[in-house]
């Protein structure tokens, strides 16, 4: 076939080509890349090392959530890099206890501990489980069916998803999976050893599943009748992605407190953060459900740093002192440089109010994909998701005659078809294809998104 689209310069072909053999040649090839390789970015664009643009509506996997080379994470990178980057956490640095009091009055009485990524956050909460439970023998933790915890190998035995456990058998002992989103289920799989409960806000590689109100309410009361922790995983939905800081306050807002299970005593401090917070509550019409509902632990990474490697998990106050000195420890964890980034990205995200900006534009988002799923029935089959966390579901691959003969999944050749018209998006299981843009992303950039995503769909219908 004749080429249409000009080769690139020799020299950045050249470019291509050899960092590709430099990954080929060094790289463990744990990961299943696309031919892509980027040079920089700036905002809510991406760049090729041939000079391609792409508009980012994956952001690193809900990471970059104020886009590419935002001048405020460079200005606190810098600046703190040039007073102090690392000590270890045999000492006190201020950078640290600021970030964990800011957290803490976003989501309630309690303390922070920092790690370095997902993963990690949610093993301190598996920990924190089973000194819970160590006294009475109970060290078993209910996570759901679809749900996606990390890679290590406790993460992937809480992961409820066989790909991921596969070839690395025999699991972690002490993880079972039950229903999403089934409140009997999770009643019924408790055992005498159970002593946690984890969930997602909102299941993201399992395919965007937004838990509901009812089962997180459910959930609560649950733990409580049967004394179990209730986990958040936080990592990819929370942090503003549904418009509140985490999306179980977001789920919450309006519901009713005769559906809470526990009283708003042992809630958010006094604090300046919790006024801020009972006015948001005011602001959107809320009812007493959302400010009485807590978790017992909740896991954060991803957005946390903006891009910068760190994760962390706070704790509610009556468990808070469970992890003593000497029990749990990463040397990286909270260094004042992670700090010091993680607190200018909230200080951003606040002052830019992009909170409200993810929820007008997510509901305009959610919209436009429900318009090409009424539109083009045979390409896509609905749209789901709350905020800038989205899905495209994308009917069978046998259904779509020009996906139907590869032996790529649907999600993984629309992702490409996309990448050829220079729009990033991230594949969810075989149907699905994700959107997780920067909070910051332009309306116009939405606008582009979407023109983008119905050239693609409307090619396959
Ligand atoms: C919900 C959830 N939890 C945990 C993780 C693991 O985080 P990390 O990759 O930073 O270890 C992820 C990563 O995608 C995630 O989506």
């Amino acid at each position: 076939m004749k080429e249409i689209v000009p080769s690139p310069p020799p020299l950045v072909h050249n470019q291509f080509e050899s960092v590709r053999e430099l990954f080929s040649k060094n790289v463990v090839p744990s990961y299943g890349r696309f031919d892509l390789v980027f040079s920089h970015g700036a905002g809510s664009y991406l760049f090729d090392v041939a000079g391609k643009r792409y508009l980012d509506l994956g952001a690193g996997i809900a990471v970059c959530c104020l886009g590419h080379a935002h001048p405020a994470i460079t200005e606190a990178l810098a600046e703190q890099s040039r007073k102090l980057i690392h000590v270890s956490n045999l000492y006190f640095t201020e950078p640290q206890g600021r970030l964990a009091a800011e957290l803490v009055n976003r989501i309630g009485a309690g303390k922070c501990f920092f790690a370095n990524s997902g993963a990690e956050a949610n093993e301190g909460l598996f920990k924190l489980a089973r000194k819970f439970g160590h006294d009475e023998g109970r060290f078993e933790i209910l996570t759901a069916t679809n749900s996606f915890h990390g890679r290590t190998l406790a993460g992937i035995a809480a992961t409820g998803q066989d790909k991921v456990k596969k070839g690395f058998e025999p699991m972690t002992p002490g993880f079972r999976h039950i229903p999403f989103n089934d409140l009997n289920a999770a009643r019924n799989a408790i055992s005498p050893a159970t002593v946690a409960i984890l969930m997602e806000g909102v299941q993201g590689e399992g395919g965007v599943t937004p838990a509901t109100p009812e089962y997180l309410l459910g959930l609560r009361a649950l733990c409580d009748e049967k004394k179990l922790l209730l986990f958040m995983d936080g990592v990819q939905c929370g942090h503003y992605r549904t418009g509140r800081f985490q999306s179980f306050q977001r789920i919450l807002e309006g519901k009713n407190v005769a559906q809470a299970s526990r009283l708003p005593g042992e809630r958010v401090s006094a604090s300046k953060n919790e006024i801020s917070m009972s006015n948001l509550a005011a602001r959107a019409g809320e009812t007493p459900a959302l400010l009485s509902f807590l978790p017992d632990g909740l896991s954060m990474a991803k957005s946390l740093g903006g891009g910068f490697p760190i994760g962390a998990f706070w704790v509610r106050a009556p468990y808070a002192d469970l992890l003593g000195p000497g029990t749990h420890a990463t040397t990286f964890g909270g260094t004042p440089l992670a700090c010091a980034v993680a607190l200018k990205v909230l200080e951003v995200i606040e002052r830019e109010q992009l909170d409200e900006q993810v929820r007008k534009l997510g509901e305009w988002f959610k919209r436009e994909l429900e318009r090409l799923a009424a539109t083009y029935p045979q390409v896509v089959k609905r749209a789901r998701g709350l905020g800038f966390i989205l899905g495209l579901e994308l009917v069978e691959k046998e259904k779509i005659p020009a996906f139907a003969a590869s032996n790529k999944t649907a999600a993984l050749q629309f992702v490409n078809r996309l990448h050829e018209i220079g729009v990033l998006t991230i594949p969810a299981g075989t149907q699905i294809v994700r959107l997780l843009p920067p909070l910051n992303l332009k309306p116009q950039e939405a606008g582009e998104g979407i023109a983008k995503i119905e050239e693609v769909v409307k090619s396959l219908a």
